[in-house]
């Protein structure tokens, strides 16, 4: 399974902090937002990582992250010329997704809980059709939103509705088979003039081949407003702190998984060394 990142738009919600820097590159406590999205991507075992943002952005995206090679990881960059629509990625993506399933995470959404490496596994190992997120919140209007039957079928998906039909939203990472491609070619701009997520993964209930787990035990956050963002920063604070674990460290889930040597964490560690993550990760190397 190849992974995509969707580290475009242009942050306006978050101005003026986003007017000379991408949203993704933000800091969430002590690390960029990207580290946590990369993150997931390598709990699900993907390697092969594209990421794509504008043509003002992406070199800083390069600048951090270079070729991967470092965390034994595959990154290849494309631009988005204009934010089309998150199924645009799908478009750009193609040649970069060849004949293969990816998954699709967006760069501001932050989810973390002692399942989750479990659950990205099993949706990791899709052979056909699409797996995606439901996750309660009291106000779902601004996001995708499913609507199940009483026996838990999922009945509907809505982008955006002013009247929800449950309270169960659809966070940004989303599994699917290679059918995404033709799905997002085929999927007409919404009024709001996107090619939305939400129609592509309509497309795959309507051939009955969509399945929605139901996130919890697990925290979401989408660091779309200076609010969620200051939350997300707040929590990776007070788990790290009080778990005495690191969230979203790349460096220390590329030992753990064998990508990288001891050596290699080390060189890594010592190119931050000033900086208490840094030393952290020389921690995990020493201490193993
Ligand atoms: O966060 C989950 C929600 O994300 C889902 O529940 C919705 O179904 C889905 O449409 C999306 O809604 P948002 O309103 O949060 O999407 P937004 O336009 O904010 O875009 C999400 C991220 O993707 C944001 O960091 C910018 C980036 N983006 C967005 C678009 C439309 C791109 O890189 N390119 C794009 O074309």
């Amino acid at each position: 399974m190849k992974g995509i990142i969707l580290a475009g738009g242009y942050g306006t919600r978050l101005y003026p902090i986003t007017k000379s820097i991408s949203k993704n590159i933000l800091p969430i406590y002590d690390k960029p937002t990207v580290y946590y999205t990369i993150s997931i991507l390598m709990l699900s075992n993907i390697r092969d990582i594209l990421i794509i943002s504008t043509p003002e952005d992406i070199s800083a995206y390069k600048r951090l992250l270079g070729d991967g090679n470092k965390l034994g990881l595959n990154f290849i960059y494309m631009i988005q010329e204009s934010p089309l629509g998150l199924a645009d990625a799908f478009i750009i993506g193609e040649d970069f997704i060849g004949n293969d399933s990816v998954a699709l995470i967006l760069g501001d959404n932050i989810i973390y809980g002692e399942t989750f490496p479990n659950i990205l596994h099993e949706a990791a190992t899709l052979k056909e059709g699409a797996i995606i997120f439901g996750y309660y919140v009291d106000d779902p209007k601004s996001y995708g939103v499913v609507e199940f039957d009483k026996n838990g079928k999922v009945i509907s998906l809505e982008e955006k509705p002013s009247a929800p039909k449950s309270n169960y939203a659809v966070p940004g990472i989303y599994f699917y088979d290679n059918k995404v491609i033709e799905f997002a070619k085929s999927v007409l701009p919404s009024a709001r003039g996107e090619i939305e997520i939400t129609s592509v993964n309509k497309a795959y209930l309507e051939l009955d081949q969509l399945q929605v787990k139901i996130l919890t035990d697990i925290l979401w956050i989408d660091t779309g407003t200076y609010d969620n963002l200051l939350e997300a920063s707040n929590f990776i604070k007070s788990i790290q702190k009080d778990k005495l674990l690191c969230i979203g460290s790349i460096e220390r889930i590329a030992y753990e998984k064998g990508y990288i040597s001891k050596e290699q964490l080390l060189t890594l560690a010592e190119s931050m060394s000033k900086s208490g993550y840094g030393k952290y990760l020389k921690s995990i190397a020493e201490r193993s």
